[in-house]
């Protein structure tokens, strides 16, 4: 397992000391800012001639990229939507006495790159060394508000230490932009205006082909001593490019002060032609507030997120780092505001995956705002996919489904699929039960039972259909069968019967039908409505599906009483994957890919996904068996596994097999385990390393209208504590060696079972029991 820890641990912060330019594209990622609506990866704000992916993503905002296929499969999507590279707008070229600043080229010292959690900024400092007796201290420090998600703000310190001369700034927006992922090569950005002036600056931009318009304006100015200087700049405006160039005289021992106020709106949220007239207002908003203020109400809204989801670890400041960022990272990815917007597996912080929603959202992502975010956030997400619910009708149409089926995609932006293998796209059907799973963990967590009949239901109907086309009946075994998929291990295709699907089919199946059925006991007037509207023939469809429930084929080994992954998988050579040498791991960067599907390497958590979704229904011997036998053969090589095995390792009692696969969930990023952090953050897979904290060590699950805790405390750990809400009671759980003390921060009452003991602690009140974990 390769594993380099890039840089230096702290509990708040991320710290690079010294510039190294061989992993900037991976700290670019890792110092990333976000705020929901917008992403920057850390680019610097002057020209940088070294080794960089360029990246500044607008929520929303996406280019339909035409599909490229070797070899085209009906049934393929047109294009892959990707939220692209957008207009760049931290510009702030720096030449002193006629040289230009580059840090590929110039020589500097005492470089630091710091991502503050806690008040969400990055700063950098170095020394520029021009020649002996030239020093300049440079300082830069900027922030995408909280508090104002189109505002972007730059503060650009420079101080020369023992010279006169002159600083010459090039402030400017750029619309001349590229991804570096693209099917064909293309542009994706056309100009539309631009102008600048003195002081400012606005250029429009727009989508090709799906035409959405971004303004993205500045205004700026320069401070010495806190007083501001009259400037006189040279302006430039041509398409896509508006800027403003100012030379300032610099003296030994004075600093300069730049402040760049930006702010970036898009077509998604206002008619064209008011774009611009937006821009001016919010940036005569943003400089009369000025820097201090935007920043203290910046810094604001970050207190209230740590105030209610801060996870503390003592006893080991590596986790505690790590588990920051995490939480850092998911909350600067989304903020629940839109429900037309998604969670990307890299957010903002690349351009893999293309920014698209995949299952991770349901199944990750969700679990996670649903614990630490007002109800609201998580209804977004689920009103998202009920949004997409005619476009996965329609998608299921075209393989040739009928009947209202509908086939959630892999990937998407706007409902339509984007996917283009045809082992995934076609076979990898078990997203649309992370789609039904989550409707019921979101109606269980937060009690909102009028989602279910006002939205859920039409989709598990969806998706019921889609199920009892899908599945077919097998004369040879007397059962019903789901053939040719492909599990989320994604390291075998095509296969029959992956227990996994066929489990969550089951469940889909059986959870419409009992929720069809108490709505047309309960709420025969809405029952009415909807049998109406989607043509549901009640008795009929309901019957053919619980023949199916009835019926359907689960591989399993009788041998080892354990769920086979699939019919056959037992016939593979059966090898732990620790007799994989290290220098071919991640097997997914050294094998063919025909040896891999031949193996019995699992990528990731596959039959125990569906432990994990469905624990209640098994018992702690089953999965243990299951997880000794999957668990040594599984490679991690999705990040979205470890922290499934970390919690069932907690499950199972192994705590310190769930703090090893913990560490590996959580430290993935900041040690760069598999290799591919230029590419962006696992920003999914962070939610998963919480829910090892919570639900693993912590044991948390909501139960038939209860909190169940179940603390377990890894070894290196003196205590560890976590805030989780449940209906709207935002609570705090903290964990030592002798005891579990439980505080109810909020006005209502909150009933739980620690250890299996039920109690109810009132608004404000708090409890205290022994640790009983041994
Ligand atoms: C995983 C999928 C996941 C996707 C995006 C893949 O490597 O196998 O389960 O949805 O990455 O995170």
């Amino acid at each position: 397992m390769a594993m380099r820890s890039l840089f230096k641990i702290d509990e708040w912060q991320i710290v690079e000391e010294g510039f190294h330019p061989e992993i900037n594209r991976e700290a670019e990622s890792i110092f990333s800012l976000g705020n929901g609506c917008m992403g920057q990866r850390a680019n610097f704000e002057e020209n940088y001639s070294g080794d960089s992916l360029s990246g500044s993503y607008v929520a929303g905002v996406y280019y339909p990229d035409k599909t490229r296929v070797g070899w085209w499969k009906n049934g393929y999507p047109e294009y892959f939507a990707k939220v692209i590279n957008s207009p760049k707008w931290i510009g702030v070229d720096l030449s002193i006495n006629g040289r230009r600043l580059d840090l590929a080229k110039v020589k500097i010292n005492s470089f630091r790159r710091v991502l503050d959690m806690k008040e969400g900024y990055l700063e950098r400092s170095f020394t520029w060394h021009l020649s002996k007796g030239h020093n300049v201290e440079i300082k830069t420090m900027r922030f995408l508000s909280l508090a104002d998600p189109d505002l972007g703000i730059i503060r650009y310190c420079v101080k020369s230490l023992d010279f006169k001369g002159t600083a010459e700034f090039n402030i400017y927006m750029d619309g001349e932009v590229r991804n570096e992922d693209t099917n064909y090569g293309e542009k994706f950005w056309e100009d539309i205006s631009s102008d600048a002036d003195e002081g400012q600056g606005i250029i429009t931009s727009r989508t090709l082909k799906t035409g959405f318009y971004v303004s993205s304006g500045m205004k700026w100015l320069i401070q010495k001593k806190e007083k501001t200087l009259k400037t006189t700049s040279e302006v430039t405006s041509k398409p896509g490019y508006a800027a403003n160039m100012v030379k300032i005289d610099i003296k030994p021992g004075e600093e300069i002060v730049l402040f760049k106020y930006v702010s970036v709106q898009s077509s998604l949220n206002h008619n064209i032609k008011d774009l611009i007239g937006v821009v001016k207002n919010r940036l005569t908003y943003a400089s009369d507030k000025g820097y201090d203020r935007l920043f203290k109400n910046h810094r604001k809204e970050w207190e209230k997120i740590w105030q209610t989801s801060d996870v503390v670890i003592e006893g080991d400041i590596a986790a505690q780092q790590a588990i920051r960022f995490n939480i850092f990272h998911l909350n600067q990815t989304y903020t629940g505001k839109d429900e037309r917007l998604n969670i990307g597996p890299k957010g903002f912080t690349g351009e893999k995956y293309g920014g698209s929603t995949y299952w991770d959202t349901e199944a990750f992502a969700l679990p996670f705002f649903l614990k630490t975010a007002p109800v609201a956030v998580a209804k977004n997400l689920v009103l998202y996919r009920y949004k997409h619910l005619q476009k996965s009708i329609e998608n299921a149409a075209k393989l040739g489904f009928k009947d209202g089926a509908a086939l959630y995609p892999m990937v998407t932006m706007n409902g339509e699929e984007c996917h283009n293998e045809w082992e995934i796209t076609f076979e990898e059907i078990h997203r649309n039960g992370a789609i039904a799973f989550a409707i019921y963990n979101y109606i269980r967590h937060t009690g909102d039972k009028d989602y279910l009949t006002d939205y859920g239901l039409e989709v598990l109907m969806g998706l019921s259909r889609f199920w009892s086309q899908r599945a077919t009946y097998s004369e040879n075994l007397g059962k019903y069968v789901i053939l040719g998929v492909t599990g989320p291990n994604e390291y075998e295709n095509n296969v029959n019967n992956n227990w996994y699907t066929n489990t969550i089919a089951v469940w889909t199946l059986s959870y419409t039908i009992e929720s069809l059925s108490d709505m047309k006991t309960n709420n025969p007037g809405k029952f009415k409505k909807l049998t109406s509207g989607t043509g549901l023939r009640f008795e009929e469809e309901t019957d053919f599906w619980q023949k199916i429930v009835n019926n359907m084929h689960f591989p399993f080994d009788e041998k080892r009483g354990v769920f086979l992954q699939q019919d056959g998988f037992t016939d593979k050579e059966l090898k732990p994957a620790a007799s994989i040498p290290d220098q071919e791991r991640p097997i997914n960067q050294h094998w063919s890919w025909d040896r891999i599907l031949r193996s019995c390497f699992i990528k990731q958590a596959d039959v125990l996904q569906g432990l994990y979704f469905l624990e209640e229904n098994y018992d702690t011997e089953i999965i243990k068996r299951n997880f000794d036998f999957y668990e040594p053969m599984t490679v991690h090589e999705s990040s979205l596994s470890s922290c499934v095995h970390s919690i069932l390792s907690s499950r199972i009692g192994n705590i310190d097999k769930a703090y090893e696969l913990y560490l590996r969930t959580a430290r993935l990023d900041l040690d760069d385990y598999n290799n591919e952090v230029s590419e962006g953050l696992h920003i999914t897979s962070m939610a998963g390393t919480w829910l090892a904290i919570v639900e693993g060590f912590g044991g948390m699950r909501v139960m038939d209208n209860c909190v169940i805790l179940n603390p377990l405390i890894p070894g290196k750990w003196k205590s560890y504590t976590f805030h989780a809400r449940y209906r709207e009671v935002l609570f705090r759980v903290r964990v030592t060696k002798s005891k579990i003390t439980v505080t109810n921060l909020s006005r209502n009452a909150l009933s739980l079972k620690i250890y299996e003991n039920a109690s109810t602690i009132n608004g404000f009140d708090k409890l205290e029991v022994k640790n009983k974990s041994k």
